[in-house]
């Protein structure tokens, strides 16, 4: 019973709207892609997406050199030299992987080489978040970051957007305070801090999750892009 409750209590706080918008994004690609087409999963990692390109051939590709779970790809290699012929997929997903490439125009000049004419690509980066998958994490990207790199990479940019509204970005910052502010005594110098602070944090923590979850679910119902910033852009765009 603790444990249902754990489990569901990890679950809700760990909560991010915006893998749900991207989940959204992808599966209206996906939707979009003709029976038997070749998909290319660029930096696929567990390949969370696999499954809504049932109906087409799914290759993947990761280096898998993180520290954690992988789904098998078809090809273990570095994106910036993968092993396949030219103009093989008609549509390449390259998600949350553009941040981490050393050589990101490199790699966009590779993946054109692999996509046929009139195939299309869908990229999605962050504009902010914490390092992650370290050491090979490298950029944050405005959208003329991304604009420059994909065009100069040779493709034609269809449609360049945030991936989630304002509500959501938000969602995900008071989320990481809830989870990083200090609250074990021994983070506080004084007598009088080690009493006070540690009761206080953890009120402030139950707050600050508690907001995380209000802007999370906002943001599932509204997408809200009239000021603020997205966490992510979404990028579609295709190759003539
Ligand atoms: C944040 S994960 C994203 C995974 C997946 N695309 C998604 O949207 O959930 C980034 C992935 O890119 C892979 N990756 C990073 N740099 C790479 C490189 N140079 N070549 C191949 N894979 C790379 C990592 O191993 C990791 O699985």
């Amino acid at each position: 019973m603790l444990r249902r409750i754990q489990q569901q209590l990890t679950k809700t706080v760990n909560f991010n709207s915006s893998r749900a918008r991207l989940y959204l994004v992808i599966a209206d690609f996906a939707s979009q892609i003709p029976l038997g087409a070749k998909v290319f999963d660029a930096g696929a990692g567990e390949a969370p997406y696999r499954a809504l390109f049932q109906h087409a051939q799914y290759h993947s590709a990761d280096f898998t050199k993180v520290d954690k779970l992988y789904a098998a790809p078809t090809y273990v290699c570095d994106l910036a030299a993968i092993p396949v012929l030219d103009e093989w997929y008609e549509y390449i997903l390259l998600t949350q992987v553009i941040e981490h490439l050393p050589e990101p125009l490199d790699v966009l000049i590779e993946l054109r080489r692999l996509l046929k004419p009139r195939g299309k690509i869908l990229i999605t980066g962050p504009l902010f978040y914490e390092e992650h998958e370290e050491p090979y994490d490298f950029y944050r990207y405005t959208q003329y970051g991304l604009r420059y790199l994909i065009e100069k990479a040779g493709f034609s940019i269809e449609r360049i957007d945030w991936l989630e509204g304002f509500y959501g970005t938000i969602g995900y910052q008071l989320n990481r305070i809830g989870r990083y502010l200090p609250w074990t005594p021994h983070n506080f110098q004084q007598t009088w801090e080690r009493i006070f602070f540690p009761p206080w944090m953890i009120g402030m923590k139950a707050l600050f999750f508690s907001l995380s979850m209000v802007f999370h679910r906002l943001e599932l119902r509204h997408k809200y892009t009239v000021a603020g910033y997205p966490k992510n852009y979404v990028v579609i765009a295709s190759k003539h």
